[in-house]
């Protein structure tokens, strides 16, 4: 029986290479609609970000990253020779903030940021400039304006859906006399693009695998039909688009979306909405593996048919300790076993409890990475002149830096998509923490430095 319902979740996450050839083109559908029109299913924003770094740009600059899990405070020096500076300080946002008080906890961090660092404002009449990487989805107006589309990954502060993200937090600056200017507002995929960029200029696409997903790349304005040139007082050639490919599929038409994602879907608080980013992300699957735990548990098939309080609650399977046991090569399966029987606190289990765990883990973390490939792959599809030349590609997030084997596998299914030879061409760097710098080199092209 066991074998059975093992077959039954394999055939369930199994994506196989005509699934990803699919999806590819799914994404290539959902794309032209969204560069054509607005309010189609995958927003495909216009970010006014048109200018590409040279790794020349020179000067410091206040960046305010908000992140899934933390907000970074950073002073950037760019030294004008692809190399940087940071100073930065870490705020993990709490619970509160995320429901509640966000815009005023950033105002008090980015205080507490100035006043620990010494760093004085150099004219009480001149604000700071500073450039806020937000990694929610905005409609951006302008360079320094967006409304918030919605909110997502366990965010849900009142009142700020479809209002301008940078009058709310430069009114919380006002509000605790924090005298620094937002000029520039990006999301965390460019954030990501930009830093890299400072450093590789033919970088072309910026991806986040955190807790949320999206990636951002370059685009022909002649390309993007929806977009008029705004307050631009030129038109450029080029711009960065931000995807917000984490709602692809959101009708789930070509997605192999199960009944242990749709579980999860129908309780979260954004439900049939991200449905890609909920097979994928480090905020969901663990939930998701929590969901088909149960589902074997309540079988009994699985510790005896024995689940806990833990395992009960929704949430509590993180997604980092599925890193953890994917990663476990270990002859008895010990870490599987610690975090079975104290984390989870189901005790005595057998070598076939864990390696159950072990497999189910793998499977469903496995269909994560394979579409995760497939997503970048559609990108690099869509333009594929793109890939005549070296081109870079900065990737920054938890699931890229911790799941096990995660950056190979976006190699490999590159290669399986696009060929040996233009894969070739293809250089995946490690983005960390840089949405920061890549802030930095916005503002720099829209204003002066803070010092
Ligand atoms: C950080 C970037 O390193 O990664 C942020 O600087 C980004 O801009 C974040 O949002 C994404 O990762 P996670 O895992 O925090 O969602
Ligand atoms: C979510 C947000 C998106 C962000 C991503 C990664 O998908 O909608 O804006 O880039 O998470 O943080």
């Amino acid at each position: 029986y066991l074998n059975t319902l093992l077959k039954q979740i394999y055939d369930e996450f199994y994506v196989s290479d005509e699934k990803v050839d699919e999806i590819i083109k799914g994404f290539h559908d959902e794309m032209r609609a969204g560069l054509d029109e607005h309010n189609v299913l995958l927003p495909m924003i216009p970010s006014y970000v048109t200018g590409r770094p040279t790794g020349k740009e020179s000067g410091s600059y206040l960046a305010l990253d908000l992140g899934g899990t933390n907000l970074r405070v950073c002073l950037v020096t760019l030294n004008g020779d692809s190399t940087f500076d940071m100073i930065q300080q870490k705020f993990t946002i709490s619970q509160e903030a995320k429901d509640f008080t966000l815009f005023d906890w950033i105002a008090q961090c980015v205080d507490i940021f100035l006043e620990e660092n010494k760093i004085s404002y150099d004219d009480f009449t001149k604000p700071t400039p500073c450039a806020f990487t937000f990694s929610f989805p905005i409609d951006q107006t302008g360079i320094a304006r967006g409304n918030l589309i919605m909110w997502n990954k366990g965010f849900s502060v009142p009142n700020a859906v479809g209002r301008d993200i940078v009058t709310l937090t430069q009114n919380a600056f006002t509000r605790k006399h924090v005298n620094v200017k937002i000029v520039a507002i990006i999301n965390d995929t460019i954030g990501s693009l930009m830093a890299s960029a400072y450093t590789n200029p033919n970088c072309y696409m910026g991806i986040i695998f955190g807790t949320g997903t999206n990636a951002c790349y370059w685009e022909k304005v002649s390309n993007i039909k929806k977009w008029s040139t705004g307050n631009l007082d030129r038109n450029p050639d080029e711009m960065i688009v931000n995807m917000e490919w984490g709602a692809f599929d959101n009708k789930l038409q070509v997605l192999p979306f199960t009944p242990h994602d749709n579980k999860l879907n129908r309780k979260s608080q954004n439900h049939g909405l991200q449905v890609f980013e909920k097979m994928i992300s480090g905020m969901y699957l663990g939930e998701v593996i929590r969901n088909a735990i149960l589902w074997l548990v309540d079988r009994r098939v699985l510790f005896g048919g024995r689940s806990s309080e833990i395992l009960n609650n929704a949430y509590s399977l993180d997604t980092a300790y599925v890193s953890v046991i994917v990663a476990d090569d270990s002859p008895n399966l010990d870490e599987v076993r610690m975090f079975i029987e104290s984390t989870l606190s189901i005790p005595g289990t057998t070598f076939t409890d864990r390696a159950v765990v072990k497999n189910v883990c793998k499977l469903i973390g496995g269909r994560a990475k394979r579409l995760s490939a497939a997503a970048m792959c559609a990108v690099l599809l869509w333009r594929p002149e793109v890939l005549d030349n070296p081109i870079t590609i900065g990737v920054d997030g938890s699931m890229y830096q911790f799941y096990p084997k995660f950056a190979e596998s976006l190699k490999v299914e590159a290669i399986r998509v696009l060929g040996k030879e233009k894969a070739d061409n293809l250089n995946i760097i490690l983005s960390k923490d840089g949405s920061g710098v890549g802030a930095a080199v916005v503002a720099m092209t829209v204003s002066k430095p803070a010092h």
